[in-house]
């Protein structure tokens, strides 16, 4: 297992790679790796002769009050297990090498990036899109590997690479979860047991919506509502979106009469955390 740090050297050894003929996997992460992770650069193995997995906490997709500087950094622990999953390449990066001096270009999916997260986090996807731009020209993969954990972020994804024409398959993965139900994220890790607890509300709002819809329920108000209602019942968790939306566009839903998401994000204490589920007429 390689690990690069400069831009110049993760270039050079994706091109020799590409030279080889080899098909080339790209995982992008932000580190503290867990379980969800681990199946993103499972499922690139299955797919690609090479895999490369990207560690870098990516400032510009973080907020001025945000937790960029208290976000957990685990390297020598990512690198273990990413080495024990037979990652070929880790891209670790440190910010100066990824944003030199101040920038001037960023990539902006218009109309996208100012839902869900993007309404609560301004400024959020521009972030997201520019630096997996950026490592898409980097490594210049053949196919990049996304969690549905993060629905909006993989339709954001989805949509630059389309309109920008980037030669790159983009892989959606299914959310992996705790065995508790909760969904996996690094942010769990700022949970004290209290939180841990409640911040099941989430899934079970989830679960209410699924409930209702496979009773028959397809109106989006009412299932938006029902969701809603659950994540009312826990006090100390709070509210910051409950959409039903088109997974591609992220537009308001008024019925369930194609794959549509539900989303939710809100606040366990000071941790803000996320989760969906597809509905699937
Ligand atoms: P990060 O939060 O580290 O997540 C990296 C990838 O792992 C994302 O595609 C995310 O959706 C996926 N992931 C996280 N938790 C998951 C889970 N429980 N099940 C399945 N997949 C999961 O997302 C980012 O980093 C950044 O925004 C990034 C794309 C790297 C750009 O900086």
């Amino acid at each position: 297992m390689q690990i690069y740090k400069t831009i110049g050297e993760i270039a050079g050894a994706c091109r020799s790679v590409r030279q080889r003929g080899a098909r080339l996997g790209l995982v992008p992460t932000m580190g503290a790796l867990h379980a969800g992770h681990l199946s993103l650069v499972r499922a690139a193995k299955a797919r690609c002769e090479i895999v490369v997995v990207s560690i870098f906490v990516n400032p510009t997709q973080f907020g001025p009050s945000e937790d960029f500087g208290k976000y957990p950094r685990s390297f020598e622990n990512d690198s273990a297990m990413l080495r024990e999953e037979g990652v070929d390449i880790i891209l670790a990066p440190p910010v100066e090498e990824m944003y030199p001096s101040s920038e001037r270009t960023w990539v902006i999916v218009e109309g996208l990036s100012d839902k869900l997260d993007g309404a609560s986090r301004p400024g959020h996807f521009r972030g997201v899109t520019t630096v997996v731009a950026k490592l898409f020209h980097i490594v210049e993969p053949d196919v990049a590997f996304f969690g549905q954990k993060d629905a909006a972020q993989l339709a954001v994804i989805r949509r630059m690479v389309r309109d920008l024409n980037f030669g790159v398959e983009i892989v959606g993965c299914p959310i992996v979860r705790e065995p508790d139900g909760l969904a996996m994220s690094s942010r769990n890790a700022y949970l004290n047991a209290d939180e841990r607890q409640r911040a099941l509300v989430l899934q079970r709002s989830l679960q209410r919506v699924e409930k209702d819809f496979r009773a028959g329920q397809r109106d989006a108000a009412r299932l938006n509502e029902a969701g809603r209602s659950v994540m009312a019942e826990e006090p100390h968790v709070a509210l910051d979106y409950f959409e039903i939306v088109d997974p591609e566009t992220l537009e308001p839903a008024d019925r369930v009469s194609r794959p549509t998401l539900v989303a939710v994000a809100a606040f366990v204490g000071m941790t803000r955390l996320i989760d969906n589920l597809v509905l699937i007429p």
